[in-house]
C-alpha cells in the first residue's frame, strides 16, 4: 500500500502554527509521519522557519525534516533537539555525503536522500546501503504547489528496476490528477501539501485514496 505523508512548507512561524494545528485535528493524520521542509534561502531561493519552532507546537506524528539547504551538517543538531526521526538532504548539497548521514545517525535519526530532476540516479549509487529513503523531487523544491514533473518518475522506474532496499517516494505537487501516474511508478510514498491544506484535509485525504485505490 502506498503511503501518503502530510506536508508543511512554512516561512513564517504563524504559518506553520496555523498548518500543524489543522493537520491535528484532521482525523486522518493521527499517526505515522509529517514531512516539514526546511530551506535556507542558498540552495533555494526561499526562507523557512528553524527547526527550533517545530518544537513549540508539539504534535503526535513522528517528525521527517526535508533539508533544501547548502549545508545539511549544519542543521542536524537543532533538529535532533527538536524531536526529528529522520533526516532528508540533497545529494546536490555541498557537503561531503558520507559525513552527513553519519553525523544523523549518530543523532540517532533515520537518513534519506533527496535528488532533483536534473541530477542522475547513479550519484545515489554510493550511498544506497547507508540510508533508508530516497525522495525524488517532482518539482524544482523551494515552494509548494510548482508545476509536477512527470518526467521525474522515471528516476522510480529505473530505481524500481534496481531494486535498491531503501523506500523510494515523490515530493513537489502531488495531486488526483497526477496520482495515478505516480502510484504506477511504483512508488512506495507520496509527500502531499498544497493539495492537502486548500481545502478540507480529510476531504481531500478521501478524494486522492479513492483514485490510489482504483488502482
Ligand atoms: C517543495 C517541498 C515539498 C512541498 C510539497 O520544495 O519540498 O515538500 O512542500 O508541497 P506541494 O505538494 O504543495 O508541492
Ligand atoms: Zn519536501
Amino acid at each position: 500500500m502506498v503511503q501518503i505523508i502530510p506536508a508543511i512548507l512554512s516561512t513564517k512561524e504563524e504559518d506553520f502554527k496555523r498548518d500543524i494545528s489543522r493537520y491535528k485535528q484532521s482525523h486522518s493524520f493521527q499517526d505515522g509521519w509529517i514531512h516539514i521542509d526546511f530551506m535556507d534561502n542558498k540552495f533555494v531561493p526561499n526562507l523557512s522557519i528553524k527547526p527550533s519552532v517545530t518544537g513549540k507546537y508539539p504534535i503526535k506524528l513522528k517528525k521527517e525534516a526535508h533539508l533544501m539547504v547548502s549545508k545539511p551538517i549544519d542543521w542536524v543538531d537543532e533538529l535532533a533537539e527538536a524531536g526529528f526521526e529522520r533526516v532528508i538532504f540533497h545529494i546536490e548539497s555541498e557537503n561531503n555525503i558520507d559525513e552527513c548521514i553519519q553525523h544523523i545517525k549518530n543523532k540517532k535519526m533515520d537518513v534519506g536522500l533527496a535528488i532533483n530532476n536534473e541530477t542522475p540516479i547513479e550519484k545515489l549509487e554510493p550511498f544506497i546501503d547507508k540510508i533508508s529513503i530516497v525522495l525524488i523531487m517532482t518539482i524544482v523544491p523551494g515552494f509548494q504547489g510548482q508545476p509536477f514533473i512527470p518526467e521525474a518518475l522515471d528516476k522510480v522506474r529505473k530505481i524500481k528496476l534496481k531494486n535498491w532496499q531503501a523506500r523510494v517516494g515523490v515530493d513537489g505537487h502531488v495531486k488526483d490528477t497526477d496520482a495515478k501516474e505516480i502510484i504506477n511508478s511504483g512508488v512506495d510514498f507520496m509527500i502531499v501539501g498544497s493539495y492537502l491544506l486548500d481545502g478540507d484535509i480529510d476531504e481531500n485525504l478521501e478524494k486522492l485514496w479513492e483514485i490510489v485505490n482504483e488502482q
